[in-house]
This record gives structure tokens, C-alpha cells and sequence, in this order.
């Protein structure tokens, strides 16, 4: 397994590519599954992520192919010869369960391995379920596999989500574009990553219409046609970035940023002392001045403050002046870069949703263990402003979701390297 060496080395400057969003791209890619024409997609991140989605659309016989360097990813499902997505592709990516809507939606059948949890939480999938059965599917859960049908095809139908779901929504939005008759989503998740999928499935021609909002209606059709679309810009890579100028000193502009994809972090970020310009290029952020102040956090569905920044978050918050205190709402597990982050010197309490963070003045580099995606990230971020050399372990959690990393953060200044694995 691979680490990546990380030594602080002062103030970091420069321009940093913000590649296209892992989590759009992922519902992105089972969308092609409701079209018998070609979908194609544009700006895509080459990640390990997208890598595994790609290997579960070909195990149903999609055709999916990598151009321009994995930047555009062109599929078809014309000739599927499966219906069922197997345990041991699943395992690897709970999102593999996004193509079970489309399935649905197209065959009228689907069996999809349940995807088991993940470090940072059980991750049921009951509302994808419930929600299906609202379409009028019978679910039944055997083996360790879902197996939905609708032998009649789906029917529209109302869902009040009781609380919001980004992969329950998008799930539904998919199945709903082919079901017959109208659907009404309530309490709908609100992500960018939702209103670019509603973007992709109007240009195949589903009828949507609430996207952004609670509330969102779909007009089922009979079918759908093929598509050329752009993937949205990673929301949270681009706030990941912002955090390096923020953390280490300097400015960094972070290319094709925008402040609407991240209303509630540039907030925090305000409030802490950190200055966030939106200009032709993209957001440009530098530390205003001194240390950087603590303020508190609480993780929300969008609009809110994105859970997948919490980490990255704290990190920052570890040597900020004063305590901040960062409640965690969305996942049950997802303090686990804290203790790593104590190794290297911070003070943190964590009290089940709960870390209270003390700041210190400065950590200290020491060898630490990712234990998931964004964890991984918020322990390179520390050790980037780290006195000595950090050494972070189990970076293929890292590979999931960032391309690049000591490419992109060595062009601004960065000392950091990957070491490969025995
Ligand atoms: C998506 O996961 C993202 N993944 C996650 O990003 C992100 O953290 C999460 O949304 C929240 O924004 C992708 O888009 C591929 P949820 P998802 O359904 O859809 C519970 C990353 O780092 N829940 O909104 O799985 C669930 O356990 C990843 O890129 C149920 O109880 O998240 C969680 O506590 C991590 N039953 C909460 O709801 C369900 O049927 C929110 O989950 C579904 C979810």
C-alpha cells in the first residue's frame, strides 16, 4: 500500500485545476442504463471511484469507454446482458447501488448486492427501497441482494423523504423518468450533484422540474435518447483546496471555483479569517491576516455545510486561535482523522456527534493511518502546515476521490510525495 510524505514548508501560492465531481459522476454513470442511446460525459475525474463504477456498467454489459486520458468517459447500453450487480464489484463502492433505479426503470427487474457499510457508517439503504415501492416495485431482500421488480413497469407515485437522502433521490429521479405518470419527490436532497443529474436526464428528455429544491416533480416518458453532458465541479475537492492557503498561509486560486457550490464553507471560512474572492478564474484565497480564528460547525444537507469538508475542516481548526466545536449530523462515525490528528499534536474531544477542538499553536508531523476518503485528505492538509514530516498511510483511500494530489499541491510550493507501497 502506498503512503504519501508530507513536510511543512511554508506559505503555498499558486493556481490549482479543480477537477470534474466524483459524486456527480457516479450517478452520472448509471444514468446510461435508461437509454438504449450513447450518454457521453465530459470533464470527468479520473479516479479509482469511476474506475469501479466503469467495471460494474461493463459487468451488465455497457460499453464504456475511457477517452481523452479518462476526461470523457462514452457509454451504451444497447445490449445489456445483465440485470444483476455482484456482491464482490459492490463491496468496493457503496455507490453501486444507483444503477438499481435505472435497472428498475428500464427492465422492469434488477438484483443489486446490498453494499454493506463503510468506516464512517452503516450506510442502510432502506429509503432507496421504500422509495422504489412507492413507484409500485416489490422489493425483497434475500441472499444478501435486492430483488426489486415491476413487472408492469413503474408507476408514478408521491414520497416524502423523512429525512434527506442524495442517493435515495437520485435513485428515484432516475427510475421516475420511465416510470408511468407523475412523481412528487418531498424533502429531496438539494446537492449540485442532484440538480446536474436533473440537468443530464432533461437532455436524454425527462421531464423534471424542482430540482435545487425540497420538492421535485418528474412527468415519467416512454424513453429516453442519448446525451452529451459536462460533470459539474467537485464541490468538495475545490473546498479541500481552498483549505491549503487557509492552513499553510499564502494564496491559492482554486481554477473554475465558484462560491454557489459552497455558500456555508466560504462563510466559515469568512468568519475564521480567511479571504475568498470569486473572480473570472475561478475563487482566489489567502489568509488575511495572523492566525486563523476558531469557529464551530455543523454538518447539514446542502445548503448546509457539507459533511464531506468536516475533516478537512478540522484539520484547520487544530491550529486555530481558540475552540471550535464541530457537530457532525449526517454520519454516525466520522471522527476517525481525530485521533490520527491528535498523533501530530492536536487537542480533541470527541463526545459521540460532538468534537470539540482546542487549537495549538503549531502540530507536529508523525506517521498516520487514513481510515477513509476524506479523512485521508484532512490528515495531508495538516501536514502540509506541520513542523517535520508527516508520513500518511493507506493513501488508496485518497485515490478514490482526489486525482493527482501531490502533483497538484508540489505546483504550489508543497513538499510532498508519494512513497509506493511493498
Ligand atoms: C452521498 O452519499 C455521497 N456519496 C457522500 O460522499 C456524502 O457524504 C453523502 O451523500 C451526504 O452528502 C456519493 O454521492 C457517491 P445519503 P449517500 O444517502 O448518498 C443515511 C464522499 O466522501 N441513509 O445522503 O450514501 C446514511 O446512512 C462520500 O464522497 C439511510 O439511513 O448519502 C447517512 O447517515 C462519503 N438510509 C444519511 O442517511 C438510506 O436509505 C445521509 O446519507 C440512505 C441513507
Amino acid at each position: 500500500m502506498d503512503s504519501i510524505l508530507v513536510t511543512g514548508n511554508g506559505p503555498l501560492n499558486g493556481d490549482i485545476h479543480i477537477a470534474g465531481a466524483k459524486n456527480a459522476c457516479l450517478t452520472l454513470m448509471p444514468a446510461t442504463l435508461l437509454s438504449e442511446e450513447p450518454l457521453t460525459l465530459t470533464n470527468a475525474p479520473r479516479l479509482s471511484d469511476i474506475r469501479t463504477m466503469t467495471l460494474l456498467l461493463q459487468s451488465l454489459g455497457c460499453e464504456v469507454s475511457s477517452l481523452q486520458d479518462g476526461k470523457v468517459i462514452a457509454m451504451s447500453s444497447h445490449a445489456l446482458t445483465s440485470q444483476r450487480a455482484e456482491y464482490d464489484i459492490v463491496r468496493k463502492m457503496r455507490a453501486s447501488i444507483l444503477v438499481l433505479g435505472p435497472l428498475l426503470a428500464r427492465y422492469g427487474h434488477a438484483e443489486v448486492s446490498l453494499p454493506g457499510g463503510c468506516a464512517i457508517g452503516a450506510r442502510p439503504v432502506d429509503l432507496h427501497l421504500k422509495v422504489m415501492e412507492a413507484m409500485g416495485a416489490e422489493m425483497d431482500l434475500r441472499d444478501g441482494y435486492v430483488h426489486a421488480k415491476a413487472p408492469g413497469g413503474l408507476k408514478g407515485g408521491t414520497f416524502e423523504f423523512p429525512f434527506v437522502s442524495v442517493g435515495a433521490t437520485e435513485n428515484a429521479l432516475m427510475a421516475a423518468s420511465l416510470a408511468k405518470g407523475t412523481t412528487v419527490l418531498k424533502n429531496a436532497a438539494r446537492e449540485p450533484e442532484i440538480v446536474d443529474l436533473v440537468h443530464c436526464l432533461r437532455r436524454m428528455g425527462a421531464q423534471i422540474e424542482g430540482e435545487g429544491t425540497p420538492t421535485i416533480t418528474i412527468q415519467g416518458v416512454d424513453r429516453l435518447g442519448g446525451a452529451t453532458h459536462g460533470v459539474v465541479t467537485d464541490r468538495i475537492e475545490l473546498g479541500t483546496y481552498m483549505l491549503a492557503p487557509a492552513i499553510c498561509g499564502g494564496e491559492v486560486t482554486c481554477l473554475g471555483g465558484r462560491i454557489d457550490l459552497l455558500a456555508a464553507f466560504c462563510e466559515k471560512l469568512d468568519a475564521a479569517g480567511i479571504s475568498v474572492t470569486e473572480n473570472e478564474r475561478g475563487l482566489t484565497v489567502a489568509r488575511k491576516n495572523g492566525r486563523v480564528k476558531a469557529v464551530d460547525v455543523v454538518t447539514e444537507p446542502f445548503p448546509g455545510f457539507p459533511t464531506d469538508l468536516q475533516a478537512q475542516m478540522m484539520a484547520l481548526m487544530c491550529t486555530a486561535e481558540g475552540t471550535s466545536v464541530l457537530e457532525e449530523k449526517i454520519f454516525e462515525n466520522r471522527f476517525m482523522h481525530a485521533p490520527e490528528l491528535t498523533r501530530m499534536g492536536a487537542r480533541i474531544d470527541v463526545h459521540g456527534g460532538h468534537a470539540t477542538v482546542h487549537g495549538v499553536e503549531r502540530l507536529k508531523g508523525a506517521p498516520v493511518m487514513a481510515t477513509d476518503l476524506r479523512a485521508s485528505v484532512s490528515l495531508i492538509l495538516a501536514g502540509l502546515a506541520a513542523e517535520g514530516e508527516t508520513i500518511v498511510n493507506r493513501v488508496y483511500h485518497l485515490d478514490r476521490g482526489y486525482e493527482n494530489v501531490e502533483q497538484k499541491l508540489s505546483a504550489l510550493g508543497a513538499k510532498i510525495e508519494r512513497i509506493q507501497g511493498q
